[in-house]
This record gives structure tokens, sequence and C-alpha cells, in this order.
């Protein structure tokens, strides 16, 4: 599925489209999200944990790895691979325990394994000062989504 994003306002739409699309259980999801640096990751990802009830602020994961949010559907895990340089360092931020919840990746390219599990891969690009996404499944469930939103 692919969708231009004029304004910021259209890649927050986006993100909470994708929220409203998924089941009541988030445990196990992953969602990828790749794209040049100020292509709108974060954006998404703060639109989406917003969608998702957070009120407060979401800071950037880039210096803690992993931002968890505890909310009303379950847990989601903001993490950001930007500084991980190998997939050794998965196990140091402990990936494994982040599977009961949904889980958020910026920088997945950091760690290739990440793609066998996942379940929908986002991909921002610039178009001019506007975007473009392409969002694509991953997993059976992760097709299915995106069929539910189109
Ligand atoms: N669809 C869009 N069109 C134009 N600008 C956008 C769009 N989506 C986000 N932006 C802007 O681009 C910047 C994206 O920053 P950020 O989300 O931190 O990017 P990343 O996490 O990919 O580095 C923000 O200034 C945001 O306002
Ligand atoms: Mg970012």
């Amino acid at each position: 599925m692919k969708r231009y994003l004029p304004d910021e306002k259209a890649t927050m739409t986006l993100a909470a489209e994708v929220y409203a699309a998924l089941p009541d259980a988030l445990a196990g999801w992953t969602l990828l999200m790749s794209g040049e640096l100020g292509v709108g990751k974060s954006t998404f990802a703060r639109a989406f944990i917003r969608a998702a009830g957070h009120e407060g602020i979401v800071p950037s994961p880039t210096y803690t790895l992993v931002e968890p949010y505890s909310l009303p559907s379950g847990n989601i895990y903001h993490v950001d691979l930007y500084r991980v340089a190998d997939e050794e360092e998965l196990r140091y931020l402990g990936w494994s325990e982040l599977d009961d919840g949904f889980r958020l990746v910026e920088w997945p390219d950091r760690a290739r394994s990440l793609g066998d599990e996942a379940d929908l891969a986002l991909e921002l690009r610039y178009e001019g000062d506007a975007r473009s996404a392409t969002l694509t499944g991953l997993s059976e469930r992760g097709t299915a989504l995106i069929q539910k939103i189109n």
C-alpha cells in the first residue's frame, strides 16, 4: 500500500489508522520503520503511541534505545536502533523480553534478522517538502491489516 503524505498531519493520520486496524491484543506485533533522517519515523511513532492513549511526551529513544509505554491496550515499545552496530547488541537491550508488547522499530536495518519476525514494514520517502509511505505486510496478519486500511 502506498500513500502520499502532503504534511505532518497526514503522517499522523496514517499512524492512527494503523493503530485502529490492529486487534485488541498488541502483544508480539512488530512494525519496522525505515527512511532517511527527518523523513518522519518518530512523527509516525509519536502519533501511534498517542492513538493508543498516551498523553504525555514521547521522548526519542536514540540514547535509551527503548522507551516503554504501558497503555490500556497493552505495552508499546518504541525502539531506535540508530546507535546499534550489530545484531549482538539486540540481546543487550533485551529485545526478546519485548514480546509482550507492540514493537515500533526505527532503523531496523541495523539488525537484519528483525525482518523475519516482523509484521509490517513502513518505508517513508521524501517527495520534495512532502513525504510518501509504503506499508508492506511481512506476515499473514500484517498483510490482512493493510487490506483492512485500504
Ligand atoms: N508528511 C510530511 N510532510 C512534511 N513534513 C513532515 C511530514 N511528516 C513529518 N514531517 C516533518 O518532518 C520532520 C520529521 O522528523 P522525525 O519524525 O523526527 O523524523 P525521523 O524520526 O525519521 O528522523 C518533522 O519536522 C515533521 O514535522
Ligand atoms: Mg527518529
